[in-house]
């Protein structure tokens, strides 16, 4: 009896948390975790800004892990000359082999497009990039990017639009996150080695400080301490669990794909020259 009464509290203690909306802030769910004098809480926490110069960037996580969810996240990110600068959003399991859901925004010199990639890595292997260009200034507004995670599917969104769908094929041996907790984290970091034209275009810091604005702390999740408390986030009752959220509605699924053919530019799955034989998750559903 005392353990079913636990369970039930904890059940209405994620619905409280996944109802009370944008009033959280950001003290509430999340903590810096490095970069601690880049960071600057507004609007009575409801939004930080993160700075980088040459010292250095920042960057913030959840206080709990989880273990399902539909997570999101509102940012504004650094406006006229970004190259080399980049902005994250994603999950991570900080184990050996990890698990990761990744937002990352590449700056670009001004005038030019940031370029939006996402990477999903299951039990440690990840070399799972796609590179996409948006179809709005994501310096001029807030908007949205939201990682939906149940056992059928991850699905990214852009505004509320699926741009990436990675399926749980375990069936045909492919490594699915399902078996640790995963953190939420949000960070400004100087990625010019990498990130702007494949590192050539470098960071100029004249342009510094850099700043990333971001909003949203209301956490829709399952909070889970370890690995052997996962499978509780299973549970059909999460509503991002039932099976609405198993696979897109024909509604998203033409926008996923007009959105895709539109704006992809990098796709791991179709580089034969990085994979002449494509990955087994790349392939069709079978
Ligand atoms: C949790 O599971 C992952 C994947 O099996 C493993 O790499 C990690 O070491 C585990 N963590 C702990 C604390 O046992
Ligand atoms: C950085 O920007 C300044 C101001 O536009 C410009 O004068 C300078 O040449 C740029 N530096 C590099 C390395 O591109
Ligand atoms: C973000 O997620 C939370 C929790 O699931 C939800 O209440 C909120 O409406 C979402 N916001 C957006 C803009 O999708």
């Amino acid at each position: 009896m005392g353990l079913s009464i636990v369970l039930v509290s904890l059940l209405l203690a994620n619905w409280v948390i996944a109802s009370e909306g944008s009033d959280i802030s950001f003290d509430q769910n999340y903590k810096v975790t490095w970069g601690f004098d880049h960071v600057l809480s507004l609007n009575q926490g409801r939004e930080i800004q993160l700075s980088m110069d040459i010292s250095s960037g920042a960057g913030f996580a959840s206080k709990l892990s989880y273990g399902s969810g539909f997570f999101n996240m509102s940012m504004k990110l650094p406006d006229k000359d970004s190259a080399g600068v980049v902005s994250t959003f994603y999950l991570t399991s900080h184990s050996n082999n990890h698990d990761e859901l990744d937002f990352e925004f590449m700056g670009n010199r001004e005038g030019k497009p940031y370029t939006l990639q996402t990477n999903v890595f299951a039990n440690g292997q990840g070399n799972r990039e796609e590179r996409m260009l948006l179809w709005f200034d994501p310096t001029a507004n807030f908007h949205t990017y939201g990682i939906l995670w149940n056992q059928h599917q991850i699905v990214f969104y852009v505004d509320n639009i699926p741009i990436r769908v990675f399926k749980n094929k375990r069936n045909v041996g492919v490594e699915y996150p399902s078996l640790q907790p995963m953190q939420i984290e949000g960070s400004l970091w100087d990625g010019d080695s990498w990130a702007t034209d494949g590192g050539q275009t470098k960071t100029n810091w004249t342009y510094a400080p850099f700043q990333a604005h971001f909003q949203g702390f209301e956490i829709g999740g399952c909070a889970a301490l370890d690995n052997s408390s996962i499978q509780q986030c299973y549970s059909p009752n999460y509503w991002w669990n039932t099976e609405k959220y198993w696979k897109l509605d024909p509604g998203q699924q033409s926008e996923y794909e007009n959105v895709r053919n539109k704006y992809i530019n990098y796709d791991y799955c179709s580089d034969r020259h990085r994979y002449p034989i494509p990955p087994p998750e790349c392939l069709d559903d079978q």
